[in-house]
């Protein structure tokens, strides 16, 4: 197996160290722009490996898309994180340019290979992606409602003090103020959450999983990086162990949840064809009507990179 990210930044390295810890590829390229940068965080990386103790290659390259040749997977995490004050849509202009080329690089050399985008704004950059590589989109998505699942988790587990491990919970919509959180699916070892916890203070929990990004940007004056580099590496390790692990994840809709043309969070079957299936939960008029608020949303900055007339 072969694992290349783009982007050896805060999540793009994080990514690539998880990737090769966990051994879930015999090869990880790291690529990025700024010279050295990749070559030296691979380089790092792999003196954690008689550390660590495992065989994964890592190695670290300059724009050199000969090196990511033959890829099985590739995380597309090159473009800017955010400030505070600004939202992921405000990375559009600069991150859609980052993307596009990236994915036409990437598609040249690894013609075969399953995409995941991380780049913000998450759901617009994953459509940028799969306009860009017109390969199928079971083999082009976003990783962001793993992240903000897991956010609801942690949240969960510390307010109930139980292990993390116990929370399971689903999340969907876009990446960003409008996802949607569900607790009606969510359970603490088999328990339905609403039997643990008052209902203000899960409402209150919900609240801080919706902003849970802008959060940590504003402790740290930029985006986190831990969280969404495991993620995106829990992404990588379904597909190349063919788990058929089951993830919100950002898909391309052709008709589930009644919508069309649109890559939006939903809960989806990862294995080794990539998107495997796309799971319809049987969502009340609620959860529907949040759904369909996210989805306009996540439309309204699709028409922004349509209007950018940047890939057609
Ligand atoms: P960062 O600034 O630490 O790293 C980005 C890297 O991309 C830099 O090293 C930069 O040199 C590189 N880069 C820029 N243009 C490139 C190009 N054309 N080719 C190759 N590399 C290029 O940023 P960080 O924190 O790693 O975030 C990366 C992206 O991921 C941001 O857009 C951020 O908003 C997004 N993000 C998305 C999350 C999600 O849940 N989907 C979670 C966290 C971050
Ligand atoms: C996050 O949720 C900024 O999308 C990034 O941490």
């Amino acid at each position: 197996m072969k694992v290349t990210v783009i982007g050896a930044g805060n999540v793009g390295a994080t990514c690539a160290n998880v990737v090769a810890h966990k051994e879930l590829a015999n090869e990880v390229v790291l690529l990025d722009i700024k010279d050295g940068v990749a070559e030296g965080k691979a380089l790092d990386m792999w003196q954690t490996a008689p550390i660590n103790l495992y065989d994964s290659r890592v190695k670290g390259v300059t724009n050199d898309y000969a090196a990511t040749a033959g890829s099985d997977v590739v995380v597309i995490t090159s473009g800017l994180p955010r400030k505070p004050g600004m939202s992921r849509d405000d990375l559009i202009a600069t991150n859609a340019g980052i993307v596009k080329s990236v994915t036409e690089n990437v598609i040249e050399y690894s013609p075969n290979a399953i995409i995941i985008v991380v780049s913000n704004p998450l759901d617009v950059m994953t459509y940028c992606a799969f306009l860009t590589a017109k390969i199928d989109s079971k083999r082009v998505f976003g990783m962001a409602g793993i992240l903000d699942t897991a956010r609801y988790r942690a949240f969960l587990a510390e307010a109930l003090d139980v292990s993390p491990k116990d929370i399971q919970a689903v999340l969907m919509g876009g990446h960003g103020d409008t996802m949607v959180p569900l607790p009606r699916y969510t359970t603490v070892a088999g328990i339905p959450v609403t039997e643990m916890i008052e209902e203000s203070e899960l409402d209150a929990i919900v609240e801080r999983t919706k902003k849970g990004g802008g959060e940590l940007v504003n402790l740290m004056g930029t985006s986190a990086w831990y969280a969404p580099g495991a993620a995106a590496a829990q992404m990588v390790e379904a597909i190349v162990r063919d788990q058929k692990r089951i993830f919100p994840c950002c898909a391309w809709l052709t008709g589930e949840y009644g919508m069309s043309d649109i890559y939006l969070g939903v809960p989806v079957q990862l294995g080794s064809k990539g998107i495997e299936k796309i799971i319809e939960l049987d969502l009340n008029n609620e959860e529907k009507t949040l759904l369909e608020n996210s989805a306009v949303h996540v439309r309204e900055v699709m028409e922004v990179l349509d209007k950018m007339e940047l890939v057609k």
